[in-house]
């Protein structure tokens, strides 16, 4: 959506997929998350927004037909929270649904039909991002009927006349990547995720064959991060954070980052990886090749240099190769190879290739012009001269 936002994929923070309804998700937590995105460094390392998931309000509006938060999550109400955030320099995101109900059983009430006067009450209330869900949608089945629905709601947030980046959560249904750019900041690409390696490798399949319809203002989304709950292997975070970052997704932290390991934080916070997700140039990886469940994918960044994950979605450890060529570096005396991950960097005279755990994940940024000739690495052979 051409409103200014999301010129590079929004990155932040998001309750549900660490709290759902629980009565965890409250002030004190969102709250708490700001803090700790400032004391932490996520701030520095570009995480932005604070949002709210479902279950911020109250079943029933009030008698002028306004939403109203639930005064044992939020006894401050919204704005006081909203309020809280931006005074820590950060800004705040709410979630309602294009239907008559949000998504949870409670049924809290949607925005279809109100979409003027919730998006109005939403900027008095300082909001700077709505993740628009798909629940209750009136029997809608049709793509015009989607268009419709969150173009409403586009409208409406456009006529606040304050920037809003706007989310759309419609689970992949109507091939949103072909409407979605001219109606929403992002789309959702799937169903939900959850916190399982199964999970996470079926949306990046999903995904990854989705790179044209990406760009600035514009990106596919599959789903909120769970790095840090605790279903996977730091391996496995790993390489979600990493093919995230390779498909320039929207990178919402999902975890309760208040009581994150150190290894959580080190994934959250690698700044090489997130730079290749928020590369200027705003290119979502393509994958090259993914013969026998190893993946390649490369991503052109603004400096000419390529992004190369190499993912092995094996039960056993793998050697992944490929080439500068093949990933579409100019022809050049050497190549240099830095490790996202260890942080070491190589010389090659064109080959990219690691020794991949399972389920892992190597990913380099690679640069055409290094010093090979000068200074050529022992572990390289003459069966890789160019
Ligand atoms: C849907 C969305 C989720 C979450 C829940 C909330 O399932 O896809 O991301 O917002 O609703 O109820």
């Amino acid at each position: 959506l051409d409103n200014g936002l999301a010129r590079t994929p929004q990155m932040g923070f998001n309750n549900w997929n660490a709290t759902h309804c629980s009565g965890d998700f409250n002030e004190t937590m969102v709250k708490g998350i700001a803090d700790l995105f400032v004391s932490s460094g996520l701030k520095d390392a570009g995480y932005q927004y604070v949002n709210l998931d479902d279950c911020w309000a109250l079943p029933q509006r009030d008698a002028s037909g306004d939403l109203v938060a639930d005064p044992v999550r939020f006894p401050d109400g919204i704005k006081a929270v909203a309020d809280y955030v931006h005074s820590k320099g950060l800004k705040f995101g709410l979630y309602s649904s294009a239907g008559t109900k949000t998504c949870n059983t409670a049924g809290f009430p949607g925005g279809l039909g109100h979409e003027r006067q919730d998006a109005a009450l939403w900027a008095s209330w300082g909001v700077d991002y709505l993740k628009y869900d798909n629940c209750n949608n009136a029997g809608s089945t049709t793509t015009q009927q989607y268009i419709d629905r969150y173009s409403a709601m586009r409208d409406a947030l456009a006529a606040t006349g304050r920037p809003i980046l706007y989310s759309l959560c419609e689970w992949g249904v109507n091939d949103p990547w072909t409407w979605g750019p001219a109606v929403g900041n992002s789309w959702r690409t799937t169903g939900d995720i959850s916190d399982k390696y199964s999970s996470m490798l079926s949306i990046f399949k999903k995904n990854v064959v989705l790179a044209p319809y990406a760009g600035p203002g514009h990106w596919n989304d599959p789903d909120m991060l769970e790095v840090g709950n605790g279903g996977m292997t730091d391996t496995e975070y790993r390489s979600h954070f990493s093919l995230w970052s390779v498909m320039a997704a929207p990178l919402l932290i999902g975890s309760d980052i208040r009581k994150a390991t150190p290894a959580t934080m080190g994934i959250l916070t690698n700044r090489d990886v997130i730079a290749v997700d928020q590369d200027p140039l705003g290119v979502q990886g393509t994958e090259l090749s993914n013969a026998n469940g190893l993946h390649v994918v490369a991503k052109p960044l603004a400096n000419g240099d390529r992004a190369v994950a190499l993912f092995n979605e094996n039960n056993s450890p793998a050697t992944i190769s490929t080439t500068a060529a093949a990933v579409g570096l100019p022809k050049a005396f050497g190549y240099q190879l830095n490790d996202l991950w260890s942080h070491k960097t190589f010389e090659t005279a064109g080959k990219i290739s690691a020794t991949v755990p399972a389920h892992g994940t190597a990913m380099f940024r690679v640069h055409a012009g290094g010093n090979w000739w000068s200074n050529p690495p022992a572990v390289h052979t003459n069966a890789e001269l160019p």
